[in-house]
């Protein structure tokens, strides 16, 4: 992973997703597909959009028993995709699965894809985790013991808040990646985002990936509002 930004694809079909694409005139960019358009489009989006040139980290954070999670992984592998991903919660037995099933469904002289794991959401408050999920720890706790569960089950990394960065790389290297979604710039709506950074704290953090949607995606000029946040992101000035 060589320190990209990611754009979020939170669109519901492929004809806005093509729509979106347009602005960018066949530039090659790292895009990141969720639950909503795969879903929606199914596994041919990741093999047009690889087709026209694009890396793909495809978000579906996989979550179940490990002998499934090995058998999805070996077909996602397949696919050729980038990064991929999984919940921590769902214990080491079934990350080394999932690692298990990349290995084996990555054709040969391909890389295997990066697979990084969510620990907690960044929807998730300390107080649902006492109350809802009856885990008696702070957040940054648990979020560290997943994330430590991650490397020793040999994921390359996880998703996390930007201000998590130093915590987890003083703890488990910065060799072990750590992609952050929730980047806004100043100006920007936060949504409903909690804990966010511009692109150039999370350069300054350490993150080795931004994930960024709305920013860009709902942006009046998608291509000026990627290329201010990639300068930004990179530390070149515009
Ligand atoms: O529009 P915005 O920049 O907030 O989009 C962030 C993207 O990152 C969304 O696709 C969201 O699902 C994803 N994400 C996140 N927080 C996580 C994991 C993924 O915001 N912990």
């Amino acid at each position: 992973m060589k320190r990209p930004l990611i754009i979020a694809l939170d669109f519901a079909e492929q004809e806005q997703v093509n729509q979106f694409l347009a602005n960018f005139h066949g530039e090659n960019l790292y895009l990141k597909v969720g639950m909503e358009l795969f879903y929606q489009e199914g596994p041919q989006i990741v093999s047009q959009l690889k087709n026209a040139g694009h890396n793909i980290f495809l978000d579906l954070k996989l979550h179940d028993i490990p002998n499934t999670v090995k058998s999805a992984m070996k077909g996602i592998a397949r696919l050729g995709v980038d990064i991929i991903n999984v919940h921590a919660a769902g214990g080491k037995q079934m990350m080394e699965a999932a690692m298990e099933g990349l290995e084996a469904g990555t054709p040969s002289g391909n890389d295997r894809p990066s697979c990084i794991a969510v620990t907690q959401l960044t929807s998730t408050s300390q107080q649902m985790l006492s109350e809802q999920l009856l885990i008696d720890h702070s957040l940054d706790n648990v979020v560290l013991h997943y994330a430590s569960n991650a490397k020793q089950s040999g994921l390359d990394g996880i998703v996390c808040s930007t201000l998590e960065v130093p915590m987890i790389q003083k703890e488990l290297g910065k060799g072990f990646a750590t992609v952050t979604p929730g980047i806004r710039q100043l100006t920007d709506n936060q949504d409903d985002q909690v804990r966010i950074a511009t692109p150039e704290k999370a350069r300054q953090l350490g993150s080795t990936a931004i994930v960024v949607g709305r920013s860009i995606t709902k942006a009046q000029d998608p291509i000026a509002a990627y290329k201010k946040m990639k300068a930004e992101w990179e530390g070149a000035s515009i």
